[in-house]
């Protein structure tokens, strides 16, 4: 008997299957209830009572040895079954997570979705910009607060050039390149030089509007508003315009909508006022228009500028402005069914 298992072992490597049934044949001649290995278990009764320890050891290591050639063989038919056809190497490996947009872009697209719907095109510039297109052509004053070093970051060794502190300069940009009727809209990235905190960041992001043609009135700038106002948050919304002051409209408004948590009753969100800040705006001041060389007698537009950041929050209550910024995908998994 030790012969036959010696014979056995040595032959293991001459044991081939082409395919799984010449598989199955192999299984039964020596794994099966009938094959080699249970016809030893019941010789092995007859064994000698002091040869049993050695044999039994033995009918072991050839059960082993089998059953690790019969998984060989069958991996070996699997590999081989599995058509080229199927085989896709350029597919993801799984599992493969499901991304999400970022808030700020969500609300951006949506933002872009209402006014493309009203006829506005994008239009964009440099985030690098010189002061001509920031401040001078918005009609901001030498000496006006804004241009403070405090408030704009300036590019060192070129005292003229900035990071840009509103996207109103992106309408300075399509004035110089375009005659009325001009309908864009400009999102994009602002910094301004501010201690980073809950409520405040050094860059945030805005969307700019403007609208130039003949015969453009106030009433014009009111019913846009009101439309993108009642398309983000809801049929039931309210705008307010409360007079402001801005360099380069006038005369200029701060626009509120109603409060989409009390109606107007009053609540935390809105300090009780009923009332949510969300944009500036205003008919564009004449010696804007003259400035970027578009006839004031005959050209008339409203502009208007808002915070994507601000609006993200009232849309999705996020409590600190950083969490924007810092990309923690616990955070921005929370937006995916929003996407
Ligand atoms: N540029 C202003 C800001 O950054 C926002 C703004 C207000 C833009 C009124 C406008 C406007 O176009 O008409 O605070």
């Amino acid at each position: 008997m030790l012969e036959k298992i010696q014979n056995a072992l040595n032959s293991l490597c001459e044991l081939h299957a082409a395919n799984a049934q010449e598989l199955e044949e192999l299984r039964i001649k020596y794994l099966s209830k009938k094959g080699m290995l249970s016809q030893m278990m019941q010789d092995f009764r007859n064994v000698p009572a002091e040869q049993k320890r050695e044999m039994g050891m033995r009918i072991n290591e050839l059960k082993n040895a089998l059953q690790q050639r019969f998984d060989e063989l069958r991996a070996a038919i699997a590999v081989k079954e599995t058509s080229h056809d199927e085989l896709d190497l350029t597919r993801t490996p799984y599992p493969a997570p499901i991304g999400t947009r970022h808030p700020l872009t969500i609300v951006r697209n949506r933002i872009i979705d209402i006014f493309s719907r009203q006829g506005f095109t994008l239009a964009d510039g440099p985030e690098v910009e010189d002061d001509w297109h920031v401040y001078g052509s918005m009609n901001f004053a030498d000496d006006h607060p804004a241009r403070d070093m405090q408030d704009t970051f300036y590019v060192q060794g070129a005292p003229s050039m900035l990071l840009r502190s509103h996207t109103s300069s992106v309408q300075s940009r399509v004035m110089e390149k375009q005659q009325p009727p001009i309908r864009v809209i400009c999102p994009g990235r602002v910094y301004r030089n501010e201690a980073i905190s809950a409520r405040a960041h050094c860059f945030f992001h805005q969307v700019e509007g403007l609208y130039i043609d003949e015969h453009v009135s106030f009433t014009d700038l009111k019913q846009v508003m009101l439309t993108f106002s009642r398309e983000l948050f809801g049929p039931d919304t309210e705008i307010r315009l409360r007079p402001s002051y801005f360099p380069f409209t006038e005369p200029s408004a701060e626009m509120d909508v109603s409060c989409q948590i009390c109606h107007g009753e009053g609540c935390s969100l809105c300090k009780g006022t009923g009332w949510l800040e969300i944009l500036g705006c205003g008919m564009v001041h004449p010696r804007v228009l003259e400035l970027n060389g578009i006839d004031s007698e005959r050209y008339k537009g409203f502009a208007f500028g808002m915070g994507i950041e601000r609006i993200a929050n009232l849309l999705y209550r996020v409590k600190d402005l950083r969490l924007f910024s810092e990309n923690d995908v616990r955070f921005l998994q929370e937006f995916q069914a929003a996407n």
